[in-house]
This record gives C-alpha cells, sequence and structure tokens, in this order.
C-alpha cells in the first residue's frame, strides 16, 4: 500500500494518513509517493519510516550531508534553501494564528551562508567514538564532519582523539578570526597535547583552564566582544549581525532600555550609544562578568548589570524602563516576568525568540496592551526546523 505525503509538521516530519490515522514519516517531502513500515503506534497518531519510494516529489533535492538519515540533526535537507525559508515563514505564522489567534505576514531573513555557518557544535564521545547523538535514537552517530559548522571547527575534529577522552563531551567554538576555544567535559584522565594548531586559543577541562584562556573575542558589526566558555552567544554570526540591525532600526532612543537574558551583554551594547542607560539581567556569572568588559571595550559608561534569575531579578531594578529588550531561551517569560513587564508598561518591547510555541504563549499574554508592529524571522539555523525571530511591539 503506498501514501502520498500532504504536508509537513512543525519538526519538517511528513505527514500521511493510515487508516484515517494521521502518521509522522521522517526524510519525505511534500508530495512523496511512499511505502511506509509504523515504527510506532500511539492512541492519536503513527510513527513509520519510508520502506520503499514509490514516486519521488519534484520538490525533492538531494541531501547534501552523508549523515543526514542517522544524525537527524537538520531536518529539512531535501528541500532547496529557499523551500526551507517557504517552511518556516508558514511554521511561525501558522502557529501564532493556532496558539494566539495573530495573524500577520512574517518576513524571512536568509543566512548569507546556508552552510558552514555554525559557530559552535558539541560532540559526545563514548568508548572514544565521537559523533552526535540521533535525534531520533539517542545512539550515537560517529561523525567526522559537519557541513553546516565552520572549517576551523571542522579541521579540529581529527585532532580530539589525542586528547585520549574515551567518555565525555567536547564543544567546540570558534569566532570571526577562526580561533578555537575548546571545553572538554569529562571523567577521565585527559592528555593535554601540544598543538601546532596558533589558532588554538584556549582548552578548559571541567571548568578549569588547562591550556591557554577561558574565552574568545568575537566580532559583530564593528563590536566586540569577550565570550567565557560557559557563556552564549548567538550560533551564526551573519544572522547576529542582522538581527543587530533590526533591532537598531526599530529601537525607540533616548530611552532607559531592560536587556532580559542579556548574556554577554550582545543585544544591549549594539543600541547602548543611543540610549539613555541599559539594564541588563544574566543568570551565568561569567556572562554578567562578560558584559561589563564587553560595555568597556566598546567605550560604553551607561550599561548596569545584574546577576541572577530573571523571575526574581526584574523587579529589583528602579528605573523607569521604556524598551524591553527580551532574549530568552525557548522556555520563554515566566507568567511573573510579564506581569512585571505589564506594570513597568514600557513603550516598546522588542521580543527575539527561538522557539515560535513560547513565543505565541507569550505574545497572547501581551497582545491586550501591546500592537504587534512586525514579527521577523530569521534562518539561524539554516536546514533545521528551528528559527529565531525578532518581533516588534508597542504599547497601545
Ligand atoms: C538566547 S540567550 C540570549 C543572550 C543574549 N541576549 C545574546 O543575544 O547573546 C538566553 C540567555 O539567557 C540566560 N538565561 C537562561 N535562563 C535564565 C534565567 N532564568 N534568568 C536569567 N538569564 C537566564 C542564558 O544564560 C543566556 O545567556
Amino acid at each position: 500500500m503506498s501514501y502520498k505525503i500532504v504536508s509537513l509538521n512543525d519538526q519538517g516530519l511528513g505527514i500521511c494518513y493510515v487508516n484515517d490515522k494521521i502518521t509522522f514519516v521522517d526524510n519525505v517531502v511534500v508530495d512523496d509517493i511512499v511505502e511506509l513500515k509504523i515504527i510506532n503506534s500511539f492512541k492519536k497518531y503513527n510513527l513509520a519510516t519510508v520502506t520503499k519510494y514509490i514516486e519521488k516529489s519534484k520538490r525533492r533535492v538531494d541531501e547534501f550531508c552523508p549523515y543526514y538519515k542517522e544524525c537527524g540533526g537538520c531536518h529539512l535537507q531535501n528541500l532547496s534553501y529557499e523551500d526551507t525559508l517557504k517552511f518556516k515563514k508558514e511554521k511561525l505564522e501558522k502557529i501564532l494564528h493556532k496558539f494566539a489567534n495573530i495573524d500577520i505576514d512574517i518576513e524571512m531573513i536568509k543566512s548569507s551562508k546556508d552552510k558552514k555557518y555554525r559557530n559552535k557544535i558539541t560532540l559526545k564521545i563514548e568508548n572514544k567514538k565521537i559523533g552526535y547523538y540521533s535525534s531520533k535514537t539517542n545512539n550515537l552517530v560517529e561523525i567526522n564532519n559537519c557541513l553546516i559548522v565552520q572549517d576551523s571547527i571542522n579541521n579540529f575534529i581529527k585532532e580530539i582523539n589525542r586528547f585520549n577522552i574515551i567518555n565525555g563531551e567536547i564543544i567546540i567554538r570558534s569566532n570571526y578570526n577562526d580561533e578555537l576555544l575548546i571545553n572538554i567535559i569529562s571523567d577521565d584522565k585527559i592528555n593535554i597535547p601540544s598543538f601546532d594548531n596558533k589558532k588554538i586559543i584556549g582548552i578548559v577541562l571541567n571548568d578549569k583552564v588547562v591550556y591557554g584562556q577561558d574565552y574568545f573575542v568575537e566580532l559583530i558589526n564593528n563590536k566586540y566582544f569577550k565570550v567565557s566558555y560557559d557563556s552564549f552567544f548567538q550560533i551564526n554570526r551573519d544572522i547576529c549581525s542582522k538581527l543587530f540591525n533590526i533591532i537598531n532600526d526599530n529601537i525607540l532612543e533616548n530611552k532607559n532600555v531592560l536587556d532580559l537574558y542579556s548574556g554577554v551583554g550582545t543585544l544591549g551594547i549594539n543600541v547602548a550609544n543611543k540610549e539613555k542607560k541599559v539594564y541588563g539581567i544574566e543568570i551565568i556569572k561569567n556572562a554578567v562578568l562578560n558584559s561589563i568588559t564587553n560595555a568597556s571595550i566598546n567605550k560604553l559608561n551607561n550599561c548596569n548589570y545584574l546577576l541572577g534569575d530573571a523571575s526574581n531579578v526584574i523587579d529589583k531594578i528602579n528605573d523607569d524602563i521604556s524598551v524591553c529588550l527580551i532574549d530568552p531561551p525557548r522556555s520563554g517569560l515566566s507568567k511573573k516576568e510579564i506581569d512585571v513587564i505589564l506594570k513597568m508598561n514600557p513603550k516598546q518591547i522588542i521580543y527575539v525568540s527561538c522557539d515560535p510555541i513560547t513565543l505565541a504563549r507569550d505574545l497572547k499574554l501581551l497582545k491586550d496592551c501591546y500592537i504587534i508592529k512586525k514579527i521577523i524571522g530569521l534562518d539561524m539555523f539554516c536546514y533545521t526546523h528551528h528559527l529565531e525571530s525578532v518581533s516588534i511591539l508597542e504599547s497601545r
């Protein structure tokens, strides 16, 4: 029996109907006609995998990565880059409509590089085998190259076995200058080899520096940012630069700005020279220390940072806030943060989100008091089903 794929769900899985029951299928695109094997049957849906492609869709393109089917990290490699952008635009519009009753035409900003864009990877090591955990099984998929990360990182993967890590995790980050910062987490007795590669600027083992330094410096739109090994930084530099520009072009000027979830101070520092004051709130201590340094490197003296959980610290700011710049992790805002923001009554909210569902949930609570002027999608995570967005809200 063959089935036609009628659409894709939010995770990029194909949808077809087997005896009227919704069935999710991996490695397919719309209009593929396939034979299937059901691998899991639940009350309301099936999960299936393709046993034979009867007719391949005209939209299908060949995946560019040899690990694509096992790894599951990039979900959309059988679509052209333009079609992945269309998928993300429709995904965001659908979620905003479904969960927040917001109907809005989203502009999608593409990444100038759709491959080799990632500046960070996290690899697992099991019995000396190095790879990613498969998104489907959580089994290790051995890799020696990942086509969405920067060359500088890929070139280093072949060196990892010199550390003699048997089990653990290695996080490799690279900056604008292709310098590498390595962070290893392992209980094994690790060897720290000497590398000819001058671009390795630091190696951290279980939170202790064992070579060089524990940070790198990133450069975005002529601004420098010190980033410690445990501080967050946006993973696609081109999209980070475009995000800076969007915020710069839309933010109200000469105001007190709250940069909630400020990381190393990135988004607030980007606009600080045209604002009265910037207040950042961030939970990672090194990131707060980085942001204080970053304000100073960028010759700003109007930035203040608070260390702590955003929910506990947000009501500690004793100043009038006219702009809230918000960039939370996937979990979005807590109810308390939303209540405090509504009480602060800023003229403008700029909400940067990496999760459309929590974005929709939060906008639903804000939209009675705020007009949603625009929402822009940014392709931070090319060929995955994930997307970044920035929403510009103005007080009613
Ligand atoms: C998506 S990142 C954004 C960082 C920064 N705005 C940037 O553009 O680089 C989210 C940040 O929130 C921080 N964070 C996570 N949970 C937090 C919490 N409960 N309170 C405060 N900060 C938190 C993370 O450490 C991270 O730096």
